[in-house]
Formats: structure tokens, C-alpha cells, sequence
């Protein structure tokens, strides 16, 4: 959610923010700006809408720059003031020496703001961040050192916050203050960078130093100092990043999405490989830190998360309690941390991110380590900070994933949810020999089965051009599926903004069959060999009744489906419990078309933001 890019050094330094704010821009696009220093001044340009705004509006008005030095740059996800203008950042204060860039939320700023028109401060926007641009301006007056300025500033902030500040006096020289939000440094050589977040900065360097909360970064292109609030310089650690720029490539395809669909079984190859060795071994996850004792003790586990990583946890809690008979309680994290928990020091607390930047999961994750639980992170990016505060980590190994519907990070999660829950059971004895034989076998062919649908997606790609047009879509399903008709429902929500959901199928007839009618479609989730078959099958005759046309999606070779469904969308044979990690590609290639078909935009869907660092 939102961006940051400041940039120090001997390339073009608008080239490398543009890039770094390219390359962010799945985090937020409702305005994009950029704050300059050319000829020992402070220039400043906005755009509203995509990042490409930014470009024309760079490009109309370069007569008015010769050569920054150096630079800061912004896109933004709205949340203090609409997207406009004036609410674009950076903002400067009021004589437009200083300009800041701001992530999160300042949750005092009214009071701030009215102290600062008292002492004559010109406020020209709506936003939280044009305060900190005032007020870090005002302590440099007093204390005449940026660094002091904004230490001094900070402290007198709540909320959260990433910010980069430069000011004109003090020419290539940026600085960077965080707390409750993502901000790194990027070393290289004769330059420097300062991001919200690493694919900012690796086109240039693969070098990174993360800020931990309440630390200050002031940068210039040979040097990097880190301080603490109080001004004590900090020794970092520099890590070396785990990937290559190739990875926010399209690489042909026409959008991330899709790429990143077709991802899907060598991202499942590669989390296997090294986990199950073979069938009539037991499965290694070293990530789990918890001893076995406490492990075989273990009555309660409590899972945290938001959207598509909550119905992965949907899934996780169903696989853990078959497996290993341990009880699980699955609920968002926003709800999670507003109300009184009975999480304890014999709770595992397990939190699942894809960004590992989630707002409301890291203050979930906070709360549950306050009350001494173990807490286990399932995150695709083991660099975030909510990986930090893990004390086991099971890295899900994705890689970075562009389009804001997420996909391929959904598929990752399902399958570390398998692994855990098949690690749990084989330590508490709960599964048979024969049991877990047949399962490792499955799991390993499930890449070839995903292949086989993705290759003859062209059924889907029909189904999709038939039932564009309607408005509205029900998705129903029983058992472990039931959150694979979530997921399906919030890809079509999130890119076609058609107004689908998810429904448990038995709980249809008490309430939304009061909707059916032949403008709302049913897609109904059916897995022979299961529990719930014949009983979805049921529920969609009812739907029938009714005159809703019928989409099954299911492995069932039986012919007589065709008589009842309108579309019978055919997937590889599949056991019920392994069957989510198959289901979901489908319903994600199906949302994907019908958006291509209604030719919205698929990988920047409106009003989202990749990562939600705002509570
Ligand atoms: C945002 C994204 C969703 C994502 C959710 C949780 O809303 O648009 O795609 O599922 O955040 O994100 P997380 O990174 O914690 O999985």
C-alpha cells in the first residue's frame, strides 16, 4: 500500500525513481509524484491515476530541470483525503524547501495540523502526511540539522509511518524514519537508495539494510548512518536479496496474473522438493522450531491473516484437524486484534501473509507474542517484517508476485498448509502408514495434474465468454472446499468487480435461494469419492429449480452432469482433500477471462493495493 522511492547518486536519478516507483506500483496507483533536487532546489511533480501520468507529466515539463542529484518519489493508495492533486505526494511545507513522502497512517495529525497553522504553516492538501512536512520544517528551524529535525519530528508522532524527507539546504541528503511500516536501504556503490519495499531497488543492488521501528536512515551517496531515536548510531546488518529482477517480468504473457497462474506447478515443485523425499520418508520441515514434546502437547492452534491467505487458512485448519486432531481456530486478523483472545503460552499462533506486511496481521502477530505463544509464519516474503517476528518461519518460496489478485502466493500457502499439517500428524502418530504413502504420492503428481488444466484452458476461456455478462455469481461448496468457493468468488469480486460469493452449498436453501432466479449463476464444486458430493449435487438441483443456470466444476466423469449443469468445467481426478490446490486454478483462470472479456484492468484492479499497511 502506496510507495516509496528516494534515490542518491551518479545514474539519472528521475530514470531510477520512475523505475523503483514502476516497479512498487502494484502497491498503489491513485496519484504518483516525485520531489527533485536540480540546481540546489527542491521541484516537485504529480500526476494523478497510473505511474505512466507521471511520465508525461515529467516529460512536458523537462525544460524545467537540467540535472537532479538527487530525489524522492511516491505512488499512492488514498486513504487521508481523495485521490487528487493536491493530495498527491510529496508534500512540502510551506515554503517548499522541504518535501516528504509518506507510507501509514499519522493518527494525531489534526491536533498536529491545527498547532501548526497556530504558528502560521500554509496547509494546501487533506492529507496526515502534509503535516509531517510542516512539522519536521519547523523543528529544522529550531534545531538547524535535518537528522535532529526529524528525529525530534517523529517522536511527536503516532500511527504509522515510512517516510523519506529531503530538504534543499542540505543538498543529497535523504532520510528515512519508520515505525509500523516497511523501509529499507539500498547500498550500492557511489549511491545510495532508500524503498518501502526491495523490488524499488533491484535493478540496481541486491544489498539491503532493513529498518527496524523508531530507526533513522540518513543517506548520501557514499554514506549510510542508522541511528535510534535518541540518536545512537545502530550497526546493521546488510543482507543480500534472494532474487533476480527477471521476476517482475511479464515474460510474453499478456499480464502478471496470468503469468503467474501458469507458475503454479514449479512453485509446487519446488516447495516439495527438499520436503518429501520420498513417499516412506517423513516429511522435513525444519522451519518448525517447537520441540517435539511441546509439539505432541499441543491442543490449541489459533490462525491469523487477511483475503486470499485466509481462505489458504480456511484450508490449513481443516487439513490440521484431520491430520493431527488438534484443534484450530481460523479468523482475520482484523477481528482477531479487537477482542479479548484466550491465546496463551500453550497456543501455536500461526499467521499467513503473502507480503508479510499486512497491518492488521503483524498487530495480531504482536498481541499473540505478548502472551508468550509460539508464533509460526507462513509468508512469501521472508525478508518482511512480520518474518521478523516469527519464531518459526516456513517461507513459502513463491517468488515476488506482481498482480494484486493473488495467485500463485494462494497455491504456496495451500501447499506449506499440507506439509505442516501432514509434519503434525506424522508426529502425533494420528496418520496411517498407508495413509500418508497415498498422500505424498498425490501431492507430488498434483504439478502434472495443474499443467493438464492449464493446458487445455480453453473450456474455461468459453465458460468465461458465456457468463460475462451477468451481474451476480454464487459459489458453493462443502467440507474443505468451502473456502476454494471463497477464493473463486473474491478473484471474480477483485478483477471484474461482479458481485460474487462464496456459500457453505447447505446453507443456500436457508436464505440465498431467495435470490436464485436465471440472471444469478450457481458454480458448484463437486469431488467425487468425497463426503460431500451427492449432497452439493442436491443442493444444486434445488438451484435448478429455481432457474439458475449451473456451472459444475468437477472431476467426475459422470455424463449425466451435463443434463443438469449448463457448463461442467472438467479437472484431473483428484481426492477430496488434496482437491483445493486443483480447484482454485480453474476458478482463478475463469475470474482472469471474464475480465480480459469485460476488458478491465487485471493486474491493478481499482481501489486495491497489493499490500494493506493500514489497520
Ligand atoms: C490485500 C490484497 C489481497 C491479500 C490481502 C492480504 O487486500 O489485495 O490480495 O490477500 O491484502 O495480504 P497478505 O499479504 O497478508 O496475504
Amino acid at each position: 500500500m502506496c510507495g516509496i522511492v528516494g534515490y542518491v547518486g551518479h545514474r539519472n536519478v528521475v530514470d531510477v525513481i520512475f523505475k523503483g516507483l514502476t516497479n512498487l506500483e502494484y502497491r498503489g496507483y491513485d496519484s504518483a509524484g516525485m520531489a527533485l533536487l536540480d540546481q540546489n532546489e527542491i521541484k516537485v511533480f504529480k500526476s494523478l491515476g497510473k505511474l505512466i501520468n507521471l511520465k508525461n507529466v515529467l516529460s512536458e515539463s523537462s525544460a524545467q530541470l537540467t540535472a537532479p542529484t538527487s530525489g524522492i518519489g511516491h505512488i499512492r493508495w488514498a486513504t487521508h483525503g481523495s485521490p487528487s492533486l493536491e493530495n498527491a505526494h510529496p508534500h512540502t511545507c510551506t515554503c517548499g524547501k522541504l518535501a516528504v513522502v509518506h507510507n501509514g497512517i499519522i493518527e494525531n495529525y489534526k491536533e498536529l495540523r491545527e498547532e501548526l497553522i497556530k504558528k502560521g504553516c500554509k496547509f494546501r492538501s487533506q492529507t496526515d502526511t502534509e503535516t509531517i512536512a510542516h512539522l519536521v520544517a519547523h523543528e529544522y528551524e529550531n534545531a538547524k540539522d535535518l537528522e535532529i529535525a526529524v528525529r525530534n519530528a517523529v517522536k511527536k508522532l503516532q500511527g504509522a509511518y515510512a517516510i523519506c524527507v529531503m530538504h534543499q539546504n542540505v543538498p543529497d541528503v535523504i532520510i528515512g524514519a519508520r515505525k509500523n511500516a516497511p523501509m529499507l536501504v539500498g547500498v550500492g556503490e557511489g549511491e545510495n537508495f532508500i524503498a518501502s519495499d526491495t523490488p524499488a531497488i533491484i535493478e540496481y543492488t541486491k544489498k539491503t539494510i532493513y529498518l527496524d521501528d523508531n530507526e533513522i536512515a540518513v543517506v548520501t551517496k557514499n554514506s549510510i548512518k542508522i541511528t535510534d531515536i535518541h540518536g545512537a548510531v545502530i550497526n546493521k546488518k546488510v543482507e543480500t536479496l534472494p532474487w533476480e529482477p527477471v521476476a517482475l517480468s511479464k515474460l510474453g504473457y499478456k499480464h502478471f496474473m496470468l503469468k503467474e497462474i501458469h507458475e503454479q506447478p514449479d512453485i509446487i515443485r519446488n516447495i516439495l522438493n527438499g520436503k518429501i523425499y520420498d513417499i516412506d520418508s517423513p516429511v522435513v520441515l525444519n522451519e518448525v522450531k517447537i520441540d517435539k514434546d511441546t509439539l505432541k502437547k499441543l491442543n490449541k492452534i489459533q490462525i491469523i491473516a487477511c483475503g486470499t491467505s485466509l481462505h489458504a487458512a480456511m484450508v490449513g485448519k481443516y487439513l490440521i484437524e484431520d491430520f493431527a486432531g488438534i484443534s484450530v481456530d481460523v479468523e482475520p486478523s482484523s477481528e482477531y486484534i479487537y477482542r479479548k483472545t484466550t491465546t496463551d503460552s500453550s497456543t501455536l499462533v500461526i499467521g499467513v501473509s503473502q507480503s508479510g506486511e499486512t497491518a492488521d496481521t503483524i498487530t495480531a502477530i504482536k498481541q499473540a507474542k505478548e502472551k508468550n505463544s509460539h508464533v509460526l509464519i507462513i509468508t512469501n516474503r521472508p525478508d518482511s517484517y512480520m518474518a521478523r517476528l516469527a519464531d518459526s518461519l516456513i517461507p513459502v518460496n513463491a517468488g515476488i508476485e506482481v498482480s494484486v489478485a493473488a495467485t500463485k502466493s494462494y497455491i504456496a500457502q495451500l501447499i506449506s498448509f499440507y506439509l505442516l499439517a501432514l509434519h503434525l500428524g506424522e508426529i502425533k502418530g494420528t496418520l496411517s502408514g498407508d495413509f500418508l504413502k497415498n498422500i505424498k504420492h498425490e501431492l507430488i503428481q498434483l504439478p502434472t495434474k495443474i499443467e493438464e488444466i492449464l493446458s487445455n484452458a480453453s473450456s474455461i476461456k468459453e465458460c468465461a465468454r458465456i457468463f460475462s455478462s451477468f451481474k451476480n455469481f454464487i459459489y458453493i461448496a462443502r467440507g474443505i472446499n468451502l473456502a476454494t468457493a471463497y477464493e473463486g468468488a473474491l478473484k471474480l469480486k477483485e478483477i471484474s468487480y461482479i458481485n460474487a460469493t462464496g456459500y457453505p452449498a447447505g446453507e443456500l436453501k436457508h436464505g440465498p435461494i431467495a435470490m436464485l432466479d436465471e440472471t444469478m449463476p450457481v458454480l458448484s464444486i463437486l469431488i467425487p469419492g468425497g463426503i460431500t458430493y451427492d449432497k452439493i449435487l442436491s443442493n444444486s438441483e434445488e438451484a435448478k429449480a429455481r432457474n439458475a443456470k449451473l456451472i459444475a466444476l468437477t472431476s467426475s466423469d459422470d455424463e449425466n452432469l451435463k443434463a443438469l449443469f449448463d457448463v461442467v468445467l472438467k479437472i484431473p481426478h483428484v481426492c477430496e482433500i488434496l482437491s483445493p490446490a486443483i480447484c482454485c486454478v480453474p476458478l482463478q483462470l475463469l475470474a482472469y477471462y471474464i475480465a480480459e472479456f469485460l476488458g478491465k484492468d487485471v493486474d491493478q484492479p481499482r481501489n486495491l493495493a497489493k499490500s494493506v499497511t493500514v489497520e
